[in-house]
């Protein structure tokens, strides 16, 4: 490894504490490398407004920036061991090539707001990245319920029939519940577009910095003004933008469920793309869900990582070591989360029902609800028509599905399932 940047003529550095500070640390880097990068040539333009860095050193700072990322994008320059974290190799790489104006990048700056600054950038790629791909599935979820309307349905509770209901009032149930994730993620994404940098170690500097220049540069719509809260933020956004992130994949573990089970030869009702199955190593009668049951998985990851955040700050005041730690759980958990949710448009927009088998599935007692309700709205008190209504066999076998459905006009019901209403909720949402 080259010499840290805290190496001074009387360090002892131990090789394998050495590895043991660093870990995987980083490796992690190679993923927030970009935004470090361009925090940085932020940070330079700013220190040239206070006249700390001259034009031309500024200049050249953003030139070697510029080639430094180039070279990493193409591989020439590797992000390995060589170096203590991200930040180390940028400086390296200045130093370098521009000797003693490299040497100056840091003034002003801590690694702590530098890698709070580069997190922050990426936390807000990929919540952007979520609302996205929730839009994608509202969009293909409702349309797919406004297709299947009229397609009938078994409706379950306790995973029993239960009442007659449509295709239609599924696919809009999952269209709703993602234009919720999408508006989650991006209310998370509106509180942590903050600017920590400038913050320096979280106690601010003896430098007049141009934080606000610097906010507008990076893009960020506020500042976060107390060196400390900004510190308190490490961890604490990070988990935010996790519960945004479950917020989706435990929606998705819920309809990966429903799509496992209505897979099986029991229930029968779906028809999978076959890229979305696979074959058994051992039994040559089998496809299996597994794409399905992975997506289900997935939701896991992103809760295990929310526990491992909430653990890890448990910290006083301040930067603490401890916050290197909550890198890995992220980025692995919103890696997890969004490889996931982006197979789901597809795989819902191709997906086909089986429709005997839908109705194969509805038997005449699920209309014994329809049945109460008619004798009560008829005057019948509530309770006894309840009594009744299960009662009159031949009465519930003369029904159909559509019949069912075409009487079920609350709003939001399989008569009125308020798709307008969704419609217009999701082209607000939708980017202009
Ligand atoms: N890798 C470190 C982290 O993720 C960078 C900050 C190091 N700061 C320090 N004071 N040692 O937290």
């Amino acid at each position: 490894m080259s010499t840290p940047l805290w190496g001074k003529p009387d360090s002892v550095i131990d090789a394998r504490i050495m590895r043991f500070l660093v870990g995987d640390d980083v490796v992690l880097d190679r993923e927030l490398f970009a935004h470090d990068l361009v925090a940085s040539r932020a940070h330079a333009d700013g220190l040239a407004r206070i006249g700390i860095l001259s034009a031309d050193e500024a200049a050249a700072i953003a030139r070697e920036l510029d080639a430094l990322h180039r070279a990493f994008e193409s591989g020439e320059f590797v992000l390995d061991a060589r170096f203590e974290d991200g930040h180390s190799a940028i400086e390296w790489w200045l130093t370098e090539r521009l000797g003693d104006t490299g040497r100056r990048i840091h003034t002003g700056r801590s690694r702590n707001d530098q890698v709070l600054v580069a997190s922050r950038l990426w936390l807000k790629a990929r919540l952007d990245e979520l609302a996205e791909t929730c839009l994608r599935i509202a969009r293909v979820t409702l349309d797919r319920a406004r297709a299947e309307a009229s397609l009938p349905m078994p409706g379950y509770t306790h995973l029993q029939r239960a009442v007659v209901s449509s295709a239609g009032l599924w696919w809009a149930g999952w269209a709703e519940s993602f234009l919720d994730d999408l508006e989650i993620a991006r209310a998370t994404r509106a509180l942590v577009d903050a600017n920590p940098l400038g913050t320096a170690a979280g106690f601010g500097v003896n430098l007049p910095l141009d934080r606000e220049g610097v906010t507008a540069a990076l893009g960020f719509s506020r500042l976060q003004v107390n060196p400390q809260a900004a510190q308190l933020s490490r961890g604490k956004y990070e988990q935010l933008a996790l519960s945004a992130l479950a917020a989706a994949t435990g929606d998705l573990r819920r309809l990966a469920w429903d799509l496992s089970l209505y897979t099986t030869a029991e229930y029968g009702f779906v028809r999978l793309p076959p890229e979305y199955t696979t074959g058994s190593s051992i039994m040559p009668n089998k496809r299996n869900p597994d794409v399905v049951e992975l997506l289900r998985a997935s939701h896991a990851a992103v809760a295990g990582a929310m526990v491992e955040l909430a653990t890890l700050t448990a910290l006083p005041s301040g930067y603490q070591r401890d916050l290197q730690f909550s890198k890995a759980p992220v980025l692995r958990a919103m890696r997890h989360g969004l490889d996931a949710l982006a197979l789901v448009p597809e795989l819902l927009a191709r997906l086909e029902w089986d429709e005997v088998r839908l109705r194969a599935a509805i038997e005449p007692a699920m209309h014994a609800t329809d049945v109460a309700i008619e004798k009560a709205r008829a005057g019948i008190p509530f309770r006894e028509a309840y009594r009744d209504a299960a009662a009159l066999g031949a009465e519930l076998a003369a029904r159909t599905p559509e019949q069912s459905l075409a009487a079920r006009i609350s709003p939001g019901g399989c008569a009125d399932l308020r798709l307008e209403v969704l419609e217009r909720r999701l082209a607000g949402l939708a980017p202009s």
